[in-house]
């Protein structure tokens, strides 16, 4: 018979690629069909994160909305892993919470899901292994991916920046560096499997190698994925801008597959939490990194991360981070307030900012982000622009796909186009996405 399995995945895309790892060792255990619902899979595995609270609060509301089927169907299983589970006493919390959990993992263990999925089979009582260390990579894909014509592949995991609010390095462990030539023949074989965007991922990506003692450095991995390569997308999150420098700029400028738009989070526009953040450069710094990119990399643009309602956080403070927004023209931002983290240092600070404040605060910076993205959006009525198509919006009978930029855009077509380069003239773009008609001059692939 066959077994299906459901899969609901919160965070980052480090975590989508995640669940492609947790599709791949399901499928090799037998569940060979993906269920649409929670409701009626065999087994369902919940990817959760817990960078803030509410992304905690969706997943714990979800899994406790299972409780009812659990009782209707005991036979089918729910493992809850991910970094939620990997923060401290979090698996007896949650056990304790939802005891019809069956199997509870970490971040750490992800790999050996299958060796717990055959644990569970041998013993009634659930399977809780949160392992305290980070273990060795695994340099195999083994994945089953499901967003042709993008491919993740992380190329480091962990993280050793300790920004003061965050608790990655916590429940992703130190940086580790995958093996270049894995890296780059994994990256290799997927072009020749048909994918035409890679995006590499790691917490920091421009320490890459460090913990290797130096080797191949992150702008050296770019020239050697893109050597000899034709035309492919290659994009890559995130860099720290405090380690953002020179030869990373020259080689953006110079291999015309790495796509000119860079995640460049900022978090905050004043000097004094940019420090107490722990982020290690000065919004000035930030700036001129910016234009040096710009300089060398013309039309290249720019996304961010912006936090508002930081510990201590001033009225003033909040006016910088307006005002450095203005100024560095990005291309879009992502907006969170901030949300305290127990076992992170900012937690512990003195001088929390109410809610009101936080919220009154980040309404006043997406109003600006807002403003902004529309601008750039009516920029591009009546040009062109290519976009590598992904889907097919059954909804509104349209193709869709990005621009090197991110911007993403519909169009008509009689024929299936998904993985194809199509450039296209917009002729609507009065909200965040673009529409518009393929220019028919399109190369194809
Ligand atoms: N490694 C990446 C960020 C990963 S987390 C980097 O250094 O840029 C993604 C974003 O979540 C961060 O850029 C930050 O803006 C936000 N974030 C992290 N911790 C947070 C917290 N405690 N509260 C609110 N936002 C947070
Ligand atoms: Fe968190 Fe900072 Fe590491 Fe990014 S660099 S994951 S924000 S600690
Ligand atoms: Fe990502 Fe959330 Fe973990 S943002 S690294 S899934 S805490």
């Amino acid at each position: 018979m066959n077994k299906s399995y459901h899969i609901v995945t919160y965070g980052c895309q480090m975590n989508v690629h995640e669940s492609e790892k947790l599709a791949g060792i399901l499928r090799a255990n037998g569940y060979s069909e993906e269920c649409p619902t929670a409701e009626e899979a065999d087994i369902v595995v919940f990817n959760t994160c817990c960078i803030r609270e509410n992304a905690e609060n969706h997943a714990m509301g979800n899994i406790g909305a299972l409780k009812k089927v659990k009782r209707a169907r005991p036979q089918m299983l729910i493992a809850v892993g991910g970094c939620m589970t990997q923060q401290p006493d979090a698996a007896q919390r949650l056990r304790k919470k939802f005891p019809f959990v069956d199997i509870v993992f970490g971040t750490h263990n992800l790999d050996e899901f299958g060796a717990l999925l055959a644990r569970k089979a041998a013993q009634k009582k659930a399977v809780v292994a949160i392992p305290e260390k980070e273990g060795a990579i695994c340099e195999e894909d083994y994945s089953y991916r499901t967003s042709y014509p993008n491919a993740w592949v992380n190329i480091m995991y962990g993280c050793n920046n300790f920004c003061s609010y965050c608790i990655v390095p916590y429940v992703r462990g130190r940086e580790r560096s995958r093996d270049p030539e894995s890296i780059v023949r994994e990256v290799h074989d997927l072009l020749d499997k048909g994918y035409r965007e890679i995006t590499l991922l790691g917490q920091n990506v421009n320490s890459y190698s460090a913990d290797l003692g130096g080797g191949m450095s992150f702008p050296q991995l770019l020239y050697r994925i893109c050597e000899g390569q034709g035309k492919f997308r290659l994009r890559f999150m995130t860099s720290n801008p405090k380690d953002f420098g020179e030869e990373l700029i020259e080689a953006i400028a110079e291999l015309p597959q790495v796509c000119k738009l860079i995640h460049l989070p900022v978090q905050a526009g004043s000097d004094r939490i940019l420090k107490l953040m722990n982020r290690r450069y000065t919004a000035r710094e930030y700036l001129e990194k910016l234009e040096a990119l710009r300089k060398r990399v013309p039309g290249c643009k720019v996304t961010t991360d912006i936090m508002v309602g930081f510990p201590t956080e001033t009225e003033e403070d909040f006016e910088q981070t307006l005002a450095l927004v203005r100024r560095a023209d990005f291309a879009s931002a992502f907006t969170f307030v901030y949300s305290r983290r127990s076992g992170t240092k900012a937690a512990e600070m003195e001088g929390q900012i109410p809610e009101e404040v936080q919220k009154e605060r980040i309404m006043r910076l997406v109003e600006l982000v807002n403003e902004k993205t529309r601008e750039k959006s009516r920029a591009y009525l009546g040009k062109t622009t290519e976009i590598l198509v992904e889907d097919f919006d059954k909804k509104r009978g349209l193709y869709l796909g990005r621009d090197e930029y991110g911007r993403m855009g519909y169009f008509q077509s009689d024929k299936d186009r998904i993985g194809e380069f199509v450039r296209l003239k917009i002729t609507d773009a009065s909200g965040i996405s673009l529409y518009g008609e393929p220019d028919g001059r399109e190369e194809h692939k």
